[in-house]
């Protein structure tokens, strides 16, 4: 079997990485299409370099643009490698503008698309997100879908075939790494941090940062907690703080602003949070897997899973909420104890194994295509 794997962010890469280590467990190369939606060294190649990925076969360096920009040029070059490669399959993760490109490209040059990650759902049409998971589930042919409520969204929308409940390769990266993180990361002592002694806090998505008002009360959140605040700062925001003027006050307020984490940074500090505040999909996920309580800094979530199964809270940007959360879970040990010991509902842990072997038996058996019809609709003589 020749496989496509088509990533292009951050996430993408941490959790495709347990996929691309099956194949080569089973002694399949995939060929590996970077779009370059993120191209910052501390956005991409790092990620690349601490996960021993093998090197990338295409960079397409498709860069940043408005949405039709970045998804019409991902496109455009993603198509030119598939009619080169022509793969068996190609496989997208989660839901950026680089799975749309890759899932509508590959589905109209009838190359099956798996989409790892599928059927999550926020049910907010306003997030490109969602319209990307959307398209790019009913443009694939096998849809790993984390959880069984994923599984139910897809049925709600009549995708019922080759659907199969798989967990999230999110868990499979996070007990991959987090043990050599323990051992190889210094970024608690680089920082003068005590473990259980900050906040951390991520925030990048679109909706909270690229809306001046909504980006200032999270900024207003930020400065009023109780804690010493760690905060990793994706280059969306960045830009987004410094813009609307909101940067300096954070600095000001003390709190501790760091370039974008390597993995291995990122999860050691995270693994040693007080608690996790976000609006990350992938870090709600890894919170529950860390047993470190979670709250959303967003009014919806894909993962309500983890809301279910009580590590995680939305609290939006609504300060007296979020506010009153975080005190709750300074003074009440038995609370704080309920959060942190949520069970973590996307799996075990061999998600790429199950991806890959589900794959290679459907192509070893035929059933790796684009479905055809040859039913005839009955017509009036
Ligand atoms: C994208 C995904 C989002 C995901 C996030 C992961 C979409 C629609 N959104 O959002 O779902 O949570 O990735 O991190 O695909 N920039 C840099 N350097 C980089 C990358 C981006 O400076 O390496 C800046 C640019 O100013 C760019 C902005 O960040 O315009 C936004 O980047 P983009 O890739 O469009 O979306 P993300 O916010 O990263
Ligand atoms: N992450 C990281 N360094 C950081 C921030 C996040 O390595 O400074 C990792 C994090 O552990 C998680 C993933 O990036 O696995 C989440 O990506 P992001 O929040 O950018 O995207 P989302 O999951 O919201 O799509």
């Amino acid at each position: 079997m020749r496989p496509a794997i088509i990533f292009g962010t951050r996430p993408e890469i941490i959790k495709l990485s347990p996929v691309i280590r099956a194949f080569i467990k089973n002694d399949i190369q995939p060929i590996l299409i970077h779009t370059g939606q993120h191209y910052d060294y501390e956005m991409s190649s790092i990620f690349l370099e601490e996960l021993e990925l093998p090197e990338i076969d295409y960079h397409l360096e498709v860069g940043s643009g408005t949405q039709a920009e970045q998804t019409g040029i991902a496109m455009i070059k993603i198509e030119k490698v598939l009619m080169n490669e022509v793969p068996d399959v190609s496989i997208v993760q989660g839901d950026t503008n680089t799975v749309l490109a890759g899932a509508l490209a590959s589905v109209k040059l009838l190359i099956p698309v798996a989409h790892v990650e599928a059927g999550l759902r926020s049910f907010d049409r306003t997030m490109p997100e969602e319209i990307n998971r959307i398209l790019a589930d009913h443009s694939s042919e096998v849809l790993f879908a984390p959880t069984l409520e994923a599984k139910k969204n897809l049925e709600r929308e009549g995708i019922r075939e080759n659907v199969f409940v798989v967990g999230n390769t999110i868990v499979d990266a996070v007990l991959q790494n987090s043990k050599i993180a323990e051992k190889k990361s210094k970024i608690l002592s680089e920082l003068g941090l005590e473990p259980k002694s900050y906040i951390l806090v991520t925030a990048h998505r679109k909706e909270n940062v690229d809306n001046k008002d909504r980006l200032k009360k999270l900024v207003d959140i930020l400065t009023s907690l109780p804690m010493q605040v760690v905060y990793p700062v994706h280059p969306r925001a960045e830009k987004r703080l410094k813009e609307f003027g909101l940067w300096d006050r954070l600095k000001s307020s003390g709190v501790m602003l760091l370039k974008p984490l390597g993995y291995l940074d990122f999860l050691k500090l995270e693994k040693n949070a007080f608690i996790v505040m976000t609006d990350s999909g992938g870090i709600q996920e890894e919170a529950i897997i860390l047993n470190v309580p979670c709250l959303t800094l967003r009014y919806n979530t894909e993962r309500p899973e983890t809301v279910k199964a009580g590590g995680n809270i939305l609290v939006g940007v609504e300060k007296d909420l979020a506010l009153r959360y975080v005190k709750k879970l300074i003074e009440d040990e038995a609370f704080y104890k309920r959060m942190a010991s949520a069970k973590n509902p996307f799996g075990d842990g061999r998600s790429g194994e199950r991806i890959v072997s589900i794959l290679m038996t459907l192509w070893e058996s035929g059933r790796l295509k684009v479905k055809t019809s040859n039913f005839i609709t009955p017509q009036k003589a």
